[in-house]
């Protein structure tokens, strides 16, 4: 069966983001002048998602404004004749059927994923974190949905490889490659932030899921997990010794735009990607360097 919706978690605090975070999302913070949550919806929409379920919390109104149309600012830049902006505008705000629910208490994102269960019903579903942005030509969630249509509608986890000195930054998965696809797993289960010496693997769990709806009542039954809030890894966990679970090593660049430093490597990246804006970027980019007596 297609898989028609897609979970986008955004009602965390973001501390990483303080005091931008303090009045705005994260998620509408923009790299260069795109909001990093419209990457994420791009990427959705390209793999063939129709119905986007945000789960929110108090003031993130931008991130649902953003999706939706603003007809005095259309009608300003038809007036204006400025044809190219207004293309531009009244594709965002038509592109996806965008829904919404209320996470009142961040109480984790096992927490906000469960929030959808009304929303997504009895169907497999994709879950897209908001920072975390994947480059590719094959949006990464396509590529999961792909695996997960090859084994039946199985849930698939995104997964990438890291340094293993890295392991204790992420969620890394245990499981064996599939004979006839080195690049996906059946996945045995997650271990949360191992140590280099104590993980199974080196591939870490960036924020791409595809679900199937049993996840649900898993995610009602765990207790609070790490941070006293409902994990979603605890979820998958127990998921993974109920059904086939895979994880599959998907294809692109991807960015951790969640915390600063993270952010600043996106921003530098696209920035030079723009044949637009590389030469003068370039150029800055030397004058800093000198400015500031970088040794490079
Ligand atoms: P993070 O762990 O990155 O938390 O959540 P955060 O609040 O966004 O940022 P920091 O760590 O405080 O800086 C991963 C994803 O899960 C969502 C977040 O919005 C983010 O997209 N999330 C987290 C929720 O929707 N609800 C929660 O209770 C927790």
């Amino acid at each position: 069966m297609k898989i028609k919706k897609a979970v986008i978690p955004i009602a965390g605090k973001g501390t990483r983001f303080l005091p931008a975070t303090k009045e705005i999302a994260k998620e509408i913070i923009p790299i260069l002048n795109i909001p990093m949550i419209h990457h994420i919806v791009v990427e959705a929409v390209e793999s063939g998602i129709e119905q986007i379920i945000f789960v929110t919390s108090a003031g993130k109104f931008a991130v649902e404004d953003y999706f939706d149309r603003n007809l005095e600012l259309e009608a300003f830049l038809e007036k204006a004749g400025k044809t190219k902006e207004l293309e531009m505008i009244r594709k965002i705000g038509t592109m996806v059927d965008v829904t919404s629910v209320r996470q009142k208490e961040q109480l984790g994102l096992g927490h906000a994923v469960l929030m959808a269960q009304e929303l997504v019903g009895q169907e497999t579903f994709a879950v897209l974190l908001g920072d975390d942005i994947v480059m590719n030509d094959v949006p990464c969630t396509k590529q999961l949905m792909e695996v997960s249509k090859r084994h039946g509608g199985a849930p698939v986890i995104g997964v990438m490889n890291v340094p293993r000195e890295d392991t204790s930054k992420y969620g890394i998965v245990r499981g064996t490659p599939l004979p006839d696809d080195k690049m996906t797993l059946r996945m045995e289960g997650m271990v949360e932030k191992p140590k280099p010496d104590q993980a199974p693997t080196t591939l870490a769990t960036p924020g791409r899921y595809i679900l199937s709806p049993e996840i649900f009542s898993i995610l009602k039954e765990i207790p609070r997990g790490a941070g006293n809030e409902y994990q979603l890894t605890d979820a998958i966990n127990i998921l993974c010794g109920r059904r086939d679970v895979y994880a599959h090593q998907f294809q692109g660049e991807r960015f951790d735009t969640g915390h600063l430093m993270g952010y600043l490597d996106a921003t530098v990246d696209f920035a030079l990607r723009d044949p637009a804006l590389r030469p003068a970027f370039v150029e800055i980019l030397k004058q800093k360097v000198l400015k500031h007596k970088v040794i490079l």
